[in-house]
């Protein structure tokens, strides 16, 4: 028996990085998972590995951007679970810029994939999660949610904006039996944080050693933060709503 058996679960963002091993280990402890992404070859492959490994799920493409991609994500989780009641949010994107340099376009597509999707997804999911009597909502937001950072105007506003809708979402959704909560991973090692390196035109090697300087010294994998997430999404968390569970070794203490 999983702690998650009988759960439908969407994982956006779910072909890579944080998303991938979100959408592994909630199949893991029994839950349906139905991994969305812009990348559906991706999305299939962790799909394909998770029913390999003998869990349920399937691929969804889907831009978070976009209402009705949102809407058909949530429509074909309900057709191929008969339900649903977690959801992931978990895509998202970074351009390294400040004020001054960062594209009136990049400063669009940051908030749209960060923050708008958070919206869209919960705008289409919530009535199916009140549904079935409730559910749980995890948004990975960021300790640049929580704290500024240089050169990532865009992303440090709509981490913010995450931060701030989880409590928000809470507050609307607690009363339908609906939790929702938010991670804030430090640096981890997936494609974005070596993405950020050729953004900001440094050496791959010394920015990863860079970023693992912290009190627990090392970066963090894809692995610590969906532990987090799988908590926050589990009856072990009944009482929890509206909190933002830092997860970065210690990056922001
Ligand atoms: N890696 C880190 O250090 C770190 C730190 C703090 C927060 N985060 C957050 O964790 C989340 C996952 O990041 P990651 O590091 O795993 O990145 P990643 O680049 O490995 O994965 C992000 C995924 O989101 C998908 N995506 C992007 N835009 C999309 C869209 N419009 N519609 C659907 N899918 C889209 C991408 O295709 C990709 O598969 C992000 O929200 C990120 O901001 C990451």
């Amino acid at each position: 028996m999983g702690t998650l058996d009988g759960r439908r679960a969407i994982v956006t963002g779910g072909a890579s990085g944080i998303g991938r091993a979100t959408a592994a280990v909630l199949a893991g402890a029994g839950a349906a998972v139905c991994v969305v992404d812009l990348d559906l070859a991706g999305a299939e492959a962790v799909a394909a590995a998770i029913r390999e490994r003998g869990g349920r799920a399937i691929a969804m493409r889907a831009d978070v951007t976009r209402d009705a991609d949102c809407r058909a994500a949530v429509e074909r989780a309900l057709d191929a679970f008969g339900g649903l009641d977690t959801l992931v949010n978990c895509a998202g994107v970074i351009r390294r810029a400040n004020a001054v340099d960062l594209a009136e376009a990049d400063w669009d597509r940051v908030m749209d994939v960060n923050a708008k999707s958070v919206y869209l997804m919960a705008h289409h999911a919530v009535p199916h999660l009140a549904a079935v009597g409730g559910g749980a909502i995890v948004n990975i937001g960021s300790g640049w949610g929580l704290k500024g950072g240089p050169d990532a105007l865009a992303y440090c506003a709509s981490k913010g904006a995450v931060v701030n809708m989880t409590r928000a979402m809470a507050i609307d959704h607690g009363p339908q039996g609906i939790r929702v909560t938010c991670v804030a991973p430090g640096d981890t090692d997936t494609p974005m944080l070596r993405a950020e390196a050729r953004q900001l035109g440094v050496d791959e090697a010394a920015f990863l050693a860079e970023s693992a300087e912290r009190p627990l010294a090392r970066l963090g994998t894809p692995d610590d933060i969906a532990q987090a997430v799988l908590y926050l999404v589990s009856d072990a968390a009944a009482w929890v709503t509206g909190t933002t569970l830092v997860v970065d070794g210690g990056g922001i203490a």
